[in-house]
């Protein structure tokens, strides 16, 4: 007989597989060439940035920040496979693609590879690759902008939670952190906000977003979304906090990008302050508490759980 795990894994197949192929495609729609017009005197240097783009989104990729968008859209009663869902998952996976091709440059972390092909610097130059960050943040904003589909007070929301996320109080606040604590001993406390800033606050918005589709404004009332919140709050967390036991643990093959690279950059990290035991236990612990956050949500929060469940248990 199969053990709640299995049925749990079968459904993951069944579900988070198709909605993957569903971000990839409407990212292909919004990231063909053609889109800038033909007719433009500099379409040939348009064109070159605009395949650098496409390079950074397509191709490769979790796609987790899309799903959790569509997966907290079920939760609460909206149409995951909706254009106007999969748009804000789009914004989202932009949004991400542009920390990843910043986080990648020799200002950064230096890397060479990124989802098994060379990083947007290397494929292309440093000034491509900056100018493609400032452009992917923008069309995620502009997804937003022209959806249909959605009201203006939810759409503002929806702005609201995602422009937080990505500036100084979210995503770039914590990358400013880990630049500038290098070959620091960082506590526990201030590796858990750095954590939460950097990697955190992108999957709190991935949740927010999709969940403000169904609830629109009055969301931010509902216990419904709080729950969504906390569930948020833990899988993000634990989220990085595997990024840096992978770091160590799984091989540049598997992971798409060049393993051990933490240590030899002298990153402050969970497994630099805890060990590699510590760490896992410190991740499940987190996975643990993020499930049990949305226990009083109904079926329809089980691709949510479902998700959860895969990340947890990813190889890279
Ligand atoms: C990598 O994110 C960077 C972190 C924030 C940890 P992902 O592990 O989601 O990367 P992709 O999108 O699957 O390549
Ligand atoms: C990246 O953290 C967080 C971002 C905001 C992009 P890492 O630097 O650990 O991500 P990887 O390991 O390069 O994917
Ligand atoms: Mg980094
Ligand atoms: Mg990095
Ligand atoms: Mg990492």
């Amino acid at each position: 007989m199969a053990s709640p795990h299995d049925l749990q894994a079968r459904r993951e197949t069944a579900d988070l597989n198709g909605w993957r192929q569903a971000i990839d495609q409407r990212l292909a729609h919004h990231l063909k060439p053609q889109e800038l017009g033909k007719t433009l005197p500099c379409n040939q240097s348009l064109s070159r940035l605009w395949q650098a783009m496409a390079h950074g989104v397509l191709g490769g990729g979790k796609r987790a920040r899309g799903l959790l968008v569509m997966a907290s859209a079920q939760a609460v009663g909206y149409e995951p496979l909706s254009e106007s869902c999969l748009d804000m998952a789009c914004a989202l996976e932009c949004i991400h693609a542009f920390s990843l091709v910043h986080d990648d440059m020799p200002c950064m972390d230096d890397d060479e590879l990124r989802r098994g092909k060379p990083t947007v610097h290397v494929a292309y130059d440093e000034a491509t690759a900056l100018l493609v960050g400032d452009a992917l943040q923008t069309l995620a904003f502009e997804l937003i902008a022209q959806a249909k589909d959605i009201g203006d007070s939810t759409k503002i929301e929806i702005l609201r939670s995602l422009s937080r996320a990505t500036g100084a109080r979210g995503m770039a606040g914590g990358q400013a952190i880990d630049i500038h604590r290098v070959a620091q001993m960082l506590h526990q406390p201030e590796l858990e906000e750095m954590h939460s800033l950097k990697t955190g606050a992108l999957i709190l918005a991935s949740a927010e977003v999709g969940a403000l589709l169904g609830l629109g404004p009055s969301a931010l009332r509902s216990s419904v979304y709080s729950s969504i919140q906390s569930f948020a709050r833990d899988l993000g967390l634990g989220f990085q906090v595997l990024d840096d036991l992978l770091d160590v643990s799984a091989s540049t093959q598997a992971l798409g990008k060049t393993a051990g690279k933490d240590a030899q950059a002298e990153k402050p990290t969970f497994v630099k302050l805890l060990g590699l035991e510590e760490t896992k236990n410190f991740a499940d612990r987190l996975h643990q508490s993020a499930f049990s956050r949305i226990d009083g949500l109904d079926d329809r929060a089980n691709a949510l759980r479902d998700l959860a469940h895969a990340l947890t248990h990813r190889q890279h």
